[in-house]
């Protein structure tokens, strides 16, 4: 299949719905890939379900570019977006050079990057330079120490206000689309319909033109906590125990490995070192 471009994601603005899901890694990717994702997002959120850090703050771009790039062997058709790490967009040069390395050592073929009006000119130098850009609006979860925890964010008149400013800021600035993370359904509405670029929910309702999940909320394979907005798919990380628990008792009582899992010698050779 032909593979998705930062245009034909834009170009799904108010058609069918943009199915978006994280992956981080080779066999993650493929899988999401396989089963028609149309955007495979490596998420910072590394950080806290395959890392097991409490946040996403301290994921270095080292660390981005090496699962980015795991990713990107697996996925052949879905647009690879990948996370632009705390302060690593702090300034337009630094911006530049991680998403230089994002694309052209990860294999990335866009970026996203958390904020509003303040990184405005970011977004400008980058879809300048040639970088598809994603912005994300809402509970950002780079801001966790300023907000004092993950919240949901949007729910005053005043908030959904700067945020339907900071998504037309992006929009104008070159931003592709834009996610909206942990806001009202009502907010998320009002923004869907002030900009042309398509918005992509988690915890947004139904009305934002895509959805994205964290591939181990919805596959059941994360539970420190469970955010309101997840729904898991399945229990992969219950279904994932069971059968380690099934290897260990077949190893114990010998019955794995089995004749098929066994090599055996030539007869021949077999007569020959025993005699
Ligand atoms: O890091 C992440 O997984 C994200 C998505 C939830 C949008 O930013
Ligand atoms: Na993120």
């Amino acid at each position: 299949a032909k593979p998705v471009t930062a245009p034909d994601i834009q170009a799904m603005k108010g058609g069918g719905k943009i199915c978006c899901l994280t992956a981080y890694d080779y066999s993650s990717g493929l899988i999401a890939d396989r089963a028609g994702v149309d955007l495979v997002l490596v998420g910072d959120s590394l950080a806290m379900v395959v890392l097991g850090r409490p946040d996403t703050l301290s994921v270095t771009v080292d660390e981005m570019v090496h699962h980015t790039r795991a990713t990107a062997q697996g996925v052949k058709r879905a647009l690879l977006v990948s996370d632009m790490p705390f302060m690593s967009f702090a300034t337009v040069d630094r911006a530049l050079d991680t998403a230089h390395r994002l694309m052209s050592e990860g294999g990335a073929r866009a970026v996203k990057l958390e904020g509003g009006r303040p990184v405005v000119p970011q977004i400008t130098a980058l879809a300048e330079a040639g970088v598809p850009v994603m912005a994300h609006l809402g509970l950002t979860p780079q801001h966790v120490a300023k907000f004092g925890g993950f919240k949901a964010q949007g729910k005053s008149a005043e908030a959904t206000r700067q945020l339907i400013e900071d998504a037309q800021a992006v929009e104008e600035a070159g931003a592709f689309s834009v996610v909206l993370e942990a806001i009202p359904v009502e907010t998320a509405q009002l923004i869907t319909e002030a900009v042309n670029i398509p918005t992509i929910g988690i915890g947004a309702g139904n009305v934002t033109d895509g959805q994205v999940l964290v591939y181990h909320d919805a596959l059941g394979l994360f539970d420190r906590f469970t955010p309101k907005f997840v729904r898991r798919f399945a229990e992969l990380g219950e279904a994932s125990r069971q059968a380690v628990e099934l290897y260990c008792a077949e190893v114990r009582k010998t019955t794995f490995p089995g004749d098929k899992n066994t090599f055996y010698m030539p007869e021949a050779e077999l007569a020959q070192v025993r005699r």
